[in-house]
């Protein structure tokens, strides 16, 4: 709705809950920050302050597009709270920039002294007084709110089942991020673990490794109980050895998980915690090792990630994934994908690429952005032209990058159009 007073959208995040952010709408920024501090600002270590804020010409519709956008990281469907962690952030703040209700973003003076904000009667001892510093706090609401999203059976059935049988053929696969495994219960095993041990013998492993993560040790959380499931079938039939070695956590990154990683894997399968996607993918690719992994359906035009695929050590599997469950085994919406460095042979949404000369692609799918970067949308593809060009995550999970194209940039492209700042890209060229 429009109205005479001026219109913000913002970005608002409370100190201590570093895994979220509320965005939100306002008449009155500083007003707004200051009902926030006062309302929740119960210790002096929870202080809201301010992301992101922005001039629009209709808030409401603004906010209503963000919600619709993201849905699926909002924490809770009625309620204005979104998870949050940069690459999250950078999403939001360019979706914000790009809508064509942005006027300019509005940069708020920090406060001078957090102390002046005011404050209820404190309920709850401070970290000081709890012996915690933010950074346990930080690793444990980072654990907690992004990473307890478990991957549905379905999914990884249909994944896996579209691999060749004899890539599995006598080899080791190592489930390694949570992948608990429970003979006697499939529900306290993840579906990884599960969609392995029922398949062993179709699929002719040698053996199946399944770590549990416990948590990292610290103050909420005194002692390791990770655990390493050996699964392989001997003369005797079949043998499952769980092992809780002395003080492991099950980490992805621990030095036992890492010893067989390197030194006795040979695939790898999970669903790594989106907490530490970025240090996953680093140790599953350095091991040289082939994998098959879920994560962000974005990855391809996130600078974090973007030089996996030009130097071609990862590229899309097969299928996105659109649903989660979460720790109460309810359906959750996810934007995740399949990715993988075992080859993939006739892609079949290699299909949907449209790859045309550049005067049959649509007016609306190809434009030029102010730095006259052509920017294409719609799975398009220009077949005649020489210079790089930008596209979004798609074509390169479709396959574009099989098909005589490499991206040209590390770092994701982001356009300006009329000085407005559009959707993350990323720069490709034909070869
Ligand atoms: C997205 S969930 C997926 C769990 C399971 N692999 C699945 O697919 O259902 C990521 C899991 O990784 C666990 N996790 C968090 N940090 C970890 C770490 N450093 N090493 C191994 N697992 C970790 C989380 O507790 C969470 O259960």
């Amino acid at each position: 709705m429009k109205t005479d007073k001026k219109q913000y959208i913002y970005i608002v995040q409370a100190s201590l809950e570093p895994s979220k952010c509320k965005i939100g709408k306002t008449n009155y920024l500083e007003r707004r920050l200051n009902e926030y501090n006062s309302m929740t600002g119960k210790s002096q270590e929870n202080f809201y302050k301010f992301l992101f804020t922005c001039e629009v010409t209709d808030m409401s519709q603004v906010e209503k597009d963000i919600k619709d956008s993201f849905s699926k990281f909002r924490e809770q469907k009625n309620r204005e709270i979104y998870f949050y962690n940069d690459d999250l952030f950078v999403d939001y703040v360019s979706f914000i920039k790009s809508h064509k209700l942005f006027i300019k973003e509005m940069f708020i003076k920090p406060e001078k002294n957090k102390k002046e904000v005011k404050f209820t009667q404190q309920t709850t001892p401070s970290l000081k007084e709890r012996g915690l510093t933010q950074k346990d706090l930080l690793e444990n609401a980072k654990r907690i709110k992004y990473d307890e999203f478990y991957t549905r059976y379905e999914d990884v059935e249909k994944e896996i089942s579209m691999y060749g049988k004899e890539i599995w053929k006598d080899k080791v696969v190592f489930c390694n991020c949570d992948d608990a495994f429970n003979k006697n219960n499939e529900k306290k095993s993840s579906a990884f673990a599960w969609y392995f041990y029922n398949h062993f013998k179709e699929l002719g492993l040698k053996k199946l490794i399944c770590t549990h993560f416990s948590g990292t040790v610290n103050l909420f959380h005194d002692v390791a109980e990770g655990y390493i499931a050996y699964i392989f079938y001997t003369t005797d039939g079949e043998k499952i050895d769980k092992q809780f070695p002395k003080n492991y956590t099950g980490s992805f990154d621990h030095p036992l998980s890492l010893k067989i990683l390197n030194e006795e894997a040979d695939i790898v399968c999970t669903n790594p915690p989106f907490s530490r996607m970025k240090e996953y993918w680093k140790f599953v690719i350095k091991s040289g090792k082939k994998f098959l992994i879920i994560s962000n359906i974005s990855n391809a035009v996130n600078t974090a990630y973007i030089h996996f695929f030009k130097n071609n050590q990862i590229w899309a599997g097969y299928n996105r994934v659109d649903y989660f469950q979460n720790p109460k085994r309810q359906l959750t919406d996810a934007s995740g994908h399949w990715y993988t460095n075992i080859p993939i042979e006739n892609r079949p949404k290699s299909k949907l690429l449209k790859i045309v000369p550049l005067k049959n692609i649509p007016e609306k799918y190809k434009k030029y952005d102010d730095s006259k970067t052509l920017i294409i949308d719609g799975g398009y593809i220009p077949s005649n032209i020489k210079k790089p060009f930008a596209i979004s995550a798609r074509p390169i999970l479709n396959g574009i990058l099989e098909k005589g194209y490499k991206i040209i940039q590390e770092k994701r492209y982001t356009p300006y159009i009329n000085g407005k700042e559009g959707f993350a890209r990323v720069l490709v060229q034909k070869i």
